[in-house]
């Protein structure tokens, strides 16, 4: 396919290695819970201002290490009842195998599809999302605590039923830490309400293609294009300095019973973050296309999809799920 990296790609990883070089990413700090709070490091000043509280869905790969609420570093954070657990659900959730490996199987850690440890705008971010639970899922038809939300993000997104069949609960070590992080990420946030930035990862109901109408073949071209520099041919992910691209299919990624295994959700996902150096750049209907090559695929199976949608059915763009019309 691409046999030299283009000029941009060797421009990028200079970037990136100063950038990795001055940040020092969080992945690469094997803190344990004892340990004390490293030094925070000097951090270069941002060449972009933030949206409130979030990176700005318009950067590229230079912000991928900006992470405004880092609880490794938050002082405040030093001997605060749940400060160890907001840094270890923080951990979890950028580093999920290895920090949760018997609830997790595959390479995708939750900061791959929420970037920037959950905190960019349009890249499903969760600043202020714990304040909006409970609340009704559509997948399980029951209303959903933010722990239930978590549990199923392991078992899907995670794919950790590969590993395990026996569900984490609310009072799971892994679940309670991510929940620690996320809470405090909702700090000053009033309960029952929505942050404003929350829900702006869909495509516009008006610009939905019909399943049928979608193209797995453009979707093919469009993304030999525009994402394997980064993905791979194979979809599995290229390194660029220390940040790597998750497993798009195959054994390594997320199951079908995940949000991002239906066509429109991925859609949403890939049109406001993706590609990388040029997020918003492809329109609804790439977008569309493309997450129909990638939901053409096989990937892990979500073993218990027959208790989804017992009332209502599969939506039509959950295409991994037997149709019960
Ligand atoms: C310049 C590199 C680059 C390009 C080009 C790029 N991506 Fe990504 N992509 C990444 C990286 C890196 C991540 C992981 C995000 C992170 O950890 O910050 C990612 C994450 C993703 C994810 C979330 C799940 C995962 O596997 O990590 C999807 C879906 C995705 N990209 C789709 C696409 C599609 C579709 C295109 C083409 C339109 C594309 N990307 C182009 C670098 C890129
Ligand atoms: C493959 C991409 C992907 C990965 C990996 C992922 N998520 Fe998500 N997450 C999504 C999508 C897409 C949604 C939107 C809802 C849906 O349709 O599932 C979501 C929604 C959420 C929500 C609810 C947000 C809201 O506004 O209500 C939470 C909380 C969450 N994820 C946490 C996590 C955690 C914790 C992990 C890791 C254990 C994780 N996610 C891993 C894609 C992902």
């Amino acid at each position: 396919m691409v046999s030299t990296p283009p000029r941009w790609l060797s421009l990028v990883i200079v970037a990136m290695a100063a950038l990795a070089a001055a940040c020092s990413a969080p992945e690469g700090t094997a803190a344990t819970v004892a340990t004390p709070r490293p030094p925070r490091p000097a951090l270069p000043p941002r060449p972009y201002a933030l949206a409130g509280p979030l990176v700005p869905a318009t950067t590229t790969m230079v912000s991928a290490w900006d992470v405004p609420a880092d609880p490794i570093y938050d002082e405040s954070l030093d001997g605060a009842p749940d400060g160890e657990m907001v840094r270890l659900g923080f951990r979890i959730f950028t580093n999920t195998q290895a920090e949760a490996p018997h609830i997790s199987s595959g390479k995708v850690s939750c900061s791959n599809c929420h970037l920037n440890a959950g905190q960019r705008e349009r890249a499903l971010p969760l600043v202020g999302v714990s304040a909006a639970y409970p609340e009704m899922n559509r997948r399980a038809e029951r209303l959903f605590t933010i722990e239930d939300r978590i549990i199923e993000c392991f078992m899907r997104s995670e794919n950790g039923t590969e590993v395990t069949q026996s569900f984490p609960t609310p009072e799971s070590r892994e679940v309670t830490a991510v929940k620690a992080y996320l809470d405090w990420l909702s700090r000053g946030h009033e309960k029952g309400t929505n942050p404003p930035w929350r829900g702006k990862n869909a495509i516009p109901q008006d610009k939905l293609i019909p399943i049928a109408k979608l193209d797995p073949q453009r979707g093919e071209v469009l993304f030999l294009d525009k994402c394997v520099n980064c993905h791979g041919s194979d979809g599995q992910g290229v390194a660029i300095g220390d940040k790597k691209a998750g497993p798009l299919w195959g054994p390594q990624s997320w199951n079908d019973g995940a949000g991002a295994a239906r066509v429109y959700t991925l859609a949403g996902i890939i049109r406001y973050a993706m590609p990388y150096l040029d997020p918003g750049s492809l329109t609804d209907e790439e977008a569309q296309h493309l997450a129909a090559f990638i939901t053409s695929q096989s990937r892990p199976s979500y073993p218990f999809k027959d208790r989804d949608y017992v009332k209502a059915g599969p939506p039509a763009d959950a295409v991994y799920y037997p149709s019960r019309k």
